[in-house]
């Protein structure tokens, strides 16, 4: 008897670009990964350090503290008026992607379909995958945008969820979420929004699918980007009553729990708006100088409408040549797009996380290579 094994995580297969990389003298800059390495804020860390909330066990809601939190952010961010009890938070936004199929499904067992942008963040598909549901994805318009006037309307009637990604990993496109939340709601399917770098929006305003309304929609953020909070794990999700409202009783009896201590810190870490103002521009900066030093080295490339990677043809078509021999030459690892789905192959990802001295070496190199 054969039963589901978990597949290679995708960023294992980079393991030849990353040796190759790290021969150099100086070292890898590795830019597969979206991994934070900014300093968190100094209220947060101190929030943490007071050790309250590690006695008891904490509400897997979330405390009304971060819930209100999330509320005055909501308000905030967007001029979205979503009352506390429309929150709930999850522990970092990774897992409530994984997880939220197979839940729905419990209440929605006539539906066996989760449609995905073809091109983007894995764990949308592998969501379906863990809930042995079919995972389907939907194609992307020339500007990466979801199509969904592409989507059978077979599968549209076997749909559980959408999950729509604005601003989008990789590509950077912004949606239109007025035209996505219509589209559910015409076919009463709940559209899940991730809007996990909304903060980082190049193009226009910071949006959000709750400021259509939030009948049949939920809309998903996390303190990961925006505060360089991923190692603390919190996330937070919003929008329609009943949704939430199942997903928040279900989720009680799975025990999933943001710590105590995380809680508190979330709280202080919505508040303070300035460090992640300051954030936004760092990663402005550093998508600027990285698109110049790509163009440098061949490469056309635009800058995203949104989010903190580049998203760059590789000069020849093939993606994971072009990736080694970034590597070799500057000892920068990208990821190739394939790994965001088929549509993306020919396509290189580069996150900027790393610090700005990591691009100076790469300006060296390059400066090197190209002599004067
Ligand atoms: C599109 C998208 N959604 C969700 C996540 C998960 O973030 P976290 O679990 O840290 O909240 C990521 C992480 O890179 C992402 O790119």
């Amino acid at each position: 008897m054969t039963g589901w094994e978990p597949p290679a995580y995708p960023y294992e297969r980079l393991e030849p670009a990353r040796r190759k990389a790290a021969a150099l003298p100086g070292g890898a800059v590795d830019l597969s990964i979206g991994t934070p390495v900014d300093p968190p804020p100094a209220g947060v860390v101190a929030a943490l350090a007071s050790g309250e909330g590690v006695g008891g066990y904490p509400p897997s809601v979330g405390t009304p503290a971060l819930r209100e939190a999330v509320a005055g952010w909501l308000a905030g961010t967007f001029g979205v008026d979503v009352g506390a009890d429309a929150v709930g938070v999850c522990v970092g936004t990774k897992e409530l992607v994984a997880t939220t199929p197979q839940w729905l499904h419990l209440r929605r067992p006539d539906r066996d379909t989760v449609l995905y942008p073809a091109v983007s963040y894995p764990t949308y598909a592998m969501g379906a995958e863990l809930a042995g549901l079919r995972a389907v994805p939907v194609p992307l318009d020339e500007r990466w945008r979801l199509d969904l006037s592409a989507v059978d309307p077979a599968d549209a009637q076997r749909a559980l969820l959408v999950w729509v990604n604005s601003p989008a990993n990789p590509a950077g496109a912004i949606e239109d979420l007025t035209a996505v939340a219509g589209w559910g709601r015409a076919r009463g399917v709940p559209i899940f929004s991730d809007e996990c770098y909304v903060e980082l929006t190049w193009q226009g305003s910071p949006a959000t699918i709750l400021s259509t309304g939030m009948d049949g929609v939920v809309a998903v953020h996390s303190l990961s980007k925006r505060s360089n909070l991923a190692g603390l794990r919190v996330g937070h999700y919003a929008g329609d009553g009943e949704l939430v409202t199942f997903l928040r009783e279900v989720r009680k009896h799975v025990g999933m729990m943001v710590p105590g201590p995380a809680q508190r810190a979330a709280v202080a870490a919505l508040a303070d708006t300035a460090h992640a103002a300051h954030q936004r521009e760092t990663y402005r900066r550093r998508l600027a100088r990285m698109a110049g030093l790509l163009r440098s080295a061949g490469a056309s490339v635009d800058l995203p409408a949104g989010g903190l990677y580049l998203w760059v043809r590789a000069p020849g078509g093939d993606a994971w040549a072009w990736t080694e021999q970034l590597a070799g030459d500057l000892g920068v690892v990208g990821s190739p797009g394939d790994l965001y789905g088929p549509a993306g192959a020919g396509y290189v990802r580069f996150a900027m996380v790393v610090p700005d001295e990591r691009l100076d070496l790469v300006a060296e190199r390059l400066a090197t290579l190209t002599g004067p």
